[in-house]
C-alpha cells in the first residue's frame, strides 16, 4: 500500500523545485491510470459539468454531484493528494454554508481538500474553512464560475489594473491560508512573478512555464471532446478517434453477425 500524499509533500515539491502534476479526473477508471502513473494531485473539477454532464458551463453543478464523482476516485486511488472544486454556489452564500458544505466534501466524500474561486473577495470564506482544518486550494485570474462578469473565458490581468489585483488576490489567498493556488488564463509573466512571490505553491493552467506545477483537463489532454480546445491545451493522444473506431466495429460485426464468434458463446 503505497503513501497518499498529504498538503505538505505538495509545499515540499515547491520548496526542493519539482514541479507538481495536476489532472482532473470523475471516474474510478481513470484515477485509478493517473495514480498508477504517478499523477501527483488529482482534481475532481467542476470541469465535470462541461466535459462529463455536457453542460454549457460549470455552472449548474451541484455539490451532491460533486460528491457523487469523488467518491470513485478516492477508491480507485492510493497515492495522490484529492481535491475537490466546491461548485458555484456552495460557499458564496455565507460562512457557516461554505464551512459545511466544504466539511461535506471531506466527511462523505472523503477528499483531502476544497478547491473554490475568488481571491481577495473570498479571503474570509478561505480563513474559514481553514480555521475548521479543511485545506483550501484557492483560483483566481480567469475563473469560471464568474464567466458572465469576464463575460466569456478571456484571459485575465493584460492590463496593469488588472494585473495588481491578481497580485493582490494571490497574497490575500496566502494569507488566509490557502495550502496552493490555481492560477487560470494570466499571461506568463505575471504568474511567474506571483509564484515567485508567494511561499504557497501556484498550479497553472494557461499561464506559462514558470508556475509551480501544472492542471489540464483529462479529457482535453486526450482529446475526448469534440468541443473547442484553448490555445493552452495540449493534446497528448488522441483517444476518441480510437474509441469511435472500436464503437463503430461493434456495430457492424453486431449487424453482419460476426460477433459474437463461437469463442465468445457457451457450449
Ligand atoms: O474544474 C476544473 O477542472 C478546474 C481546473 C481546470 C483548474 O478548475
Amino acid at each position: 500500500m503505497k503513501k497518499r500524499k498529504t498538503i505538505l509533500d505538495i509545499a515540499g515539491m515547491k520548496n526542493s523545485g519539482e514541479k507538481i502534476s495536476v489532472l482532473t479526473a470523475y471516474d474510478y477508471p481513470f484515477a485509478q491510470l493517473m495514480d498508477q502513473a504517478g499523477i501527483d494531485v488529482i482534481l475532481v473539477g467542476d470541469s465535470v459539468g462541461s466535459v462529463f454532464s455536457g453542460y454549457e458551463n460549470t455552472l449548474p453543478v451541484t455539490l451532491e454531484e460533486m460528491i457523487y464523482h469523488t467518491r470513485p476516485v478516492i477508491r480507485a486511488t492510493e497515492q495522490a493528494l484529492i481535491v475537490t472544486d466546491m461548485p458555484f454556489m456552495s460557499y458564496q452564500v455565507d460562512l457557516s454554508d461554505a464551512r459545511r458544505n466544504a466539511g461535506r466534501l471531506i466527511k462523505e466524500a472523503s477528499a483531502q481538500a476544497v478547491k473554490l474561486e475568488g481571491g481577495e473577495n473570498l479571503a474570509e470564506t478561505i480563513a474559514a474553512i481553514t480555521a475548521i482544518d479543511i485545506p483550501v486550494m484557492a483560483h483566481i485570474g480567469l475563473t469560471p464560475q464568474s464567466i458572465h462578469r469576464m463575460g466569456g473565458f478571456k484571459v485575465q490581468g493584460r492590463q496593469d489594473a488588472q494585473a495588481e489585483q491578481i497580485m493582490a488576490d494571490a497574497r490575500a489567498v496566502e494569507d488566509a491560508g490557502a495550502f496552493a493556488v490555481v492560477l487560470e488564463g494570466i499571461p506568463a509573466r505575471l504568474a511567474a512573478q506571483v509564484s515567485q512571490e508567494l511561499s504557497i505553491p501556484t498550479i497553472g493552467i494557461g499561464a506559462g512555464v514558470d508556475c509551480d506545477g501544472q492542471v489540464l483537463v483529462i479529457h482535453d489532454i486526450l482529446g475526448l471532446c469534440d468541443k473547442y480546445s484553448p490555445k493552452f491545451v495540449k493534446r497528448f493522444a488522441d483517444v476518441r478517434q480510437t474509441i469511435s473506431e472500436g464503437i463503430s466495429s461493434y456495430i457492424n460485426e453486431v449487424k453482419t453477425g460476426v460477433f459474437p464468434g463461437e469463442e465468445h458463446s457457451f457450449k
